[in-house]
């Protein structure tokens, strides 16, 4: 049985991209393969956070997670700081990469240029999502197209370590699914809708209500043409909200285009807002019993212990063969 691992950061609500790109897709793939799904707590340091938010926000995702329908007996969820083999293994994986490779990293580009003061975990978050996915023998990795770049990454520093010390790590193959592997900012579409965006008319979290919802996709930037094609080059915007609508729907975009032809945005627009209520609203009401339960905590201190029991056995493996410690 294949093994599959994904990671989501808790710096902030969930978006509907977060879901329709990666979420969405963990809950068919648990059924055929041994997975883990984990809340990267570190990785949202990275850039500062506010204790009480991050609290808040991994709680939150742990719960959206499993209101998504990720199921404790099928999958192990887990908080990434409760499992210290993964710091422990991002070291020694810092050790493995150089400084160049790391710059080269598109997400390191971005959330550095124009800031002056950048932490070095921006830079060294590679080799920690590389310890993340090894840590399990990783075999498949679902994650959005932006992860592409650091899941290629994960690969080179796999087969450096294989090569500099011993075979120890799988070396994963990552899964980008066709459609809806970048949903785009609603207000500039032809950037990522990510849930850190500072204007929250960008994105649409999975826990905005109704009226959110519709009020957001209604004021979605498109253009002035008025016709329903999907062309990312130069509608962006309306081939932006074609994907939501098709994820959302279950249909597909060539059904879409035909059924629109003719149509207003406006009428467009609202029926997309439509299928994405529909979409969310059973999430929302299964997040909002699990929230304050007791089973929540019960769900993750499994998970913590099963991670912990796995994870142990590469690093051990991994620090035996680099000669660290006492261990022959
Ligand atoms: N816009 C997106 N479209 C499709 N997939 C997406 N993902 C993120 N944004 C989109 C996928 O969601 C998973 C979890 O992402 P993450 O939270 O670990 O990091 P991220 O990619 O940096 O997501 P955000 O929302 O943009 O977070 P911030 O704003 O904190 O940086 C990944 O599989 C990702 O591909």
């Amino acid at each position: 049985m294949a093994t599959v691992f994904s990671g989501i950061q808790p710096s902030g609500t969930l978006t509907l991209g977060n879901y329709l790109g990666a979420m969405q897709h963990f809950v068919d793939l648990q059924e055929e393969h041994e997975s883990y799904f984990c809340v990267v707590d570190q990785h949202a340091i990275t850039v500062q956070q506010d204790k009480t938010s991050l609290r808040k926000n991994i709680r939150s995702l742990s719960a959206l997670y499993l209101a998504a329908g990720i199921d404790p007996k099928k999958s192990t969820l887990f908080i990434q700081s409760e499992v210290p083999a993964h710091s422990q293994l991002a070291w020694m994986l810092q050790c493995v990469s150089y400084i160049g490779e790391l710059e080269r990293m598109t997400q390191f580009k971005d959330k550095s240029t124009g800031k002056n003061a950048v932490s070095s975990g921006l830079l060294t978050y590679p080799p920690l999502m590389a310890a993340d996915i090894l840590l399990y023998q990783t075999d498949i990795v679902p994650v959005g197209e932006d992860q592409k770049q650091h899941l290629e990454l994960t690969r080179t520093l796999a087969e450096r370590f294989n090569t500099q010390y011993n075979d120890i790590f799988t070396v994963p193959e990552v899964q980008v699914p066709p459609v809806g592997a970048r949903i785009m900012s609603l207000q500039e579409p032809t950037k990522k809708m990510s849930k850190s965006d500072e204007n929250s008319k960008a994105y649409v979290s999975m826990l905005d209500d109704e009226k959110t919802i519709t009020k957001k996709l209604k004021s979605a930037v498109t253009d002035s043409d008025q016709t329903i094609v999907f062309d990312r080059e130069n509608k962006p915007g309306v081939a932006n909200l074609l994907s939501i609508y098709a994820l959302a729907s279950g249909r597909t975009i060539q059904e879409l285009e035909k059924d629109y032809a003719g149509s207003g945005y406006g009428t467009f627009k609202t029926d997309v807002a439509q299928s994405v209520v529909e979409l969310l609203s059973p999430i929302q009401t299964r997040y909002y019993d699990l929230i304050e339960s007791k089973e929540l905590d019960d769900i993750l201190d499994a998970g913590a212990e099963h991670a912990n029991r796995q994870a142990n056995k590469s690093l051990i493996k991994a620090e035996r063969a680099m000669g660290l410690g006492r261990r022959q």
